[in-house]
């Protein structure tokens, strides 16, 4: 099984990314589970444009991130709250997957990121919008990593206990959970009644 951890923030060095790593190593410690990162702040993405349809030069990278997309059987994506909302270069990936693509079917939890006690909205805003006419699935549980300076460092003396221990305990709960919904998500694709022709955007 294969996760992909996509990192919302457009910033290169991101508390986000950090996450990011953090929840890697809780995906590690899961056997015959190996992960892989898209950090948009890192390597971002074109905006959107009708050239996505016709191999325009800006898009000459999209086979391997579809590859890596094809390849994962689940995805993480975290988000930070900018503004009450979630980064461009996040709803930036989700408008390039449409019906049948690569994260059609497939789970995804999603993790918000806040310097102080935000993320709320930036779970709403995915649940709300971003699955329509990809079919990505929210998993029905989430990730808040609040006061994130404080929690997830590579030097665990830095870190708040307490709020370490919280956000450990339930991100350790909500990978089990992923891969949990990995396994099933996969019998689903496999059915036979999956018609993206007849309906090709959700409503
Ligand atoms: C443009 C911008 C807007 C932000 N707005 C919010 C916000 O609305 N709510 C919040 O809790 N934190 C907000 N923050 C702080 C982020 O939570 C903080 O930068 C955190 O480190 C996550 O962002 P990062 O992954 O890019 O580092 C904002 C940060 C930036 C750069």
């Amino acid at each position: 099984m294969r996760i992909g951890i996509i990192v919302g923030s457009h910033r290169k060095d991101s508390q986000s990314a950090k996450v990011g790593r953090y929840l890697a190593s809780v995906i590690e410690r899961r056997r015959g589970v190996s992960h892989w990162t898209l950090d948009l702040g890192k390597t971002p993405l074109p905006l959107w444009d009708e050239a996505l349809f016709s191999q325009g030069e800006q898009w000459s990278g999209l086979p391997a991130l579809k590859a890596q997309l094809d390849s994962s059987d689940a995805f993480v994506m975290i988000a930070p709250e900018w503004h009450g909302m979630v980064p461009a270069a996040l709803k930036n990936f989700l408008l390039l997957w449409g019906a049948g693509s690569a994260l059609s079917h497939k789970p995804a939890l999603p993790c918000a990121v806040s310097a102080s006690a935000g993320g709320a909205y930036v779970i709403a805003e995915l649940r709300m919008s971003s699955y329509k006419n990809n079919r990505l699935c929210w998993l029905p549980e989430n990730l808040i990593a609040r006061r994130v300076k404080a929690i997830c460092n590579e030097d665990a003396a830095v870190d708040d206990a307490a709020l370490q221990a919280e956000f450990s305990a339930r991100s350790e709960y909500a990978i089990d959970l992923l891969v949990a919904y990995a396994n099933a998500l996969r019998d689903v694709r496999a059915l036979d009644i999956i018609d993206h022709e007849t309906f090709m955007n959700g409503l």
